[in-house]
């Protein structure tokens, strides 16, 4: 049957997810499944229905579209989908609810802190700053693709970059800066594929090193010895399941320079699978094109 390809919508990735859904809709054509592309900001969520599909690829980013409410449309219409279900959308899109979750299992996060409210004042920055080893990491808690993210080491930079995030969601994180390298694990039917070191020139790994830059490295295989790469891939297919995930996603970690730990920072339920994207990359590494990517986790789709 024919397969409708979700991709666009409103959020601040909607540009990455165009990228996504065409590289997805190309490849289930590539390979000769009925396939159509479906943006339901432009076309309206009835295009859907209209279709007449019996299998939806998502390939939604970020609010609206991997958040739990597309995923609860589709539910409510019977249409299986791919990726995780509602409540587990809905947690790995808050940055937030996730640590609390994986703290309550004692699985390893930065230390952090939440803002709801107000304004952050100079004096309480200081304060945050003074609990936080000086450095903070400040993330709207519901975003992807490093959108409205900034790194402050003072309380000014700070307040400014707490108003930006602000822009992007009513609530923001500060975690506590991590001095570390990058570790990303794409998870596939359950199992974890290759891990892939991302080594950007960049202060951290953030929206132009993710798809603009040539300067970003990706290394796969990223260099750990056997026995760190089975705990790393322990550690984050039991992260992907304490959020009750399925089917794929991508786990993104840092192991921390001064003690070689490994910090949890977020799961993404639908990853990117644009040219540069870490999915398509851990993959190959598997020996997997990216056309049996795409058709494998077009598998894994459910009601
Ligand atoms: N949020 C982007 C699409 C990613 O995780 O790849
Ligand atoms: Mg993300």
């Amino acid at each position: 049957g024919k397969v409708v390809v979700l991709y666009g919508g409103n959020s601040a990735e909607k540009e990455i997810s165009l990228r996504s859904g065409k590289a997805v809709y190309n490849a289930l054509l590539n390979v000769g499944i009925d396939a159509v592309l479906i943006d339901p900001e432009a076309e309206g969520l009835a295009a859907i229905q209209a279709s007449n599909c019996d299998r939806v690829w998502n390939a939604l980013h970020g609010r609206g579209g991997e958040d739990g409410v597309i995923q609860a449309h589709l539910q409510l219409l019977g249409l299986p989908y791919t990726g995780s279900g509602v409540m587990a959308s809905a947690i790995a899109m808050d940055k937030l609810r996730t640590k609390l979750i994986w703290q309550a299992m004692s699985y390893p996060v930065a230390k952090h802190r939440m803002l709801n409210t107000g304004v952050l004042t100079i004096e309480q920055a200081e304060d945050v700053l003074a609990d936080m080893n000086d450095c903070v990491m400040v993330k709207p808690i519901r975003e992807g693709s490093s959108v409205g993210m900034a790194k402050a080491d003072n309380a000014k930079a700070l307040v400014e970059a707490v108003e930006n995030a602000k822009q992007y969601d009513r609530e923001v994180m500060l975690e506590q800066w991590i001095d570390g390298e990058e570790y990303t694990v794409s998870i596939l039917n359950g199992k974890a594929l290759p891990s892939i070191r991302v080594k950007t020139p960049n202060t951290f790994y953030d929206f132009q090193a993710k798809y603009q830059s040539q300067s970003t490295e990706y290394v796969c295989p990223s260099g750990l010895n056997d026995e760190d790469e089975a705990e790393l891939a322990e550690l984050s297919q039991a992260a992907f399941y304490a959020l009750g995930c399925e089917g794929w996603g991508r786990v993104d970690l840092m192991r921390e320079r001064s003690t070689g730990n490994w910090l949890l920072l977020e799961v993404n339920t639908v990853p990117g699978m644009t040219e540069t994207s870490l999915v398509p990359k851990a993959a190959k590494q598997s020996g997997m094109s990216f056309d049996e990517l795409v058709v494998a986790v077009l598998e894994t789709s459910f009601v």
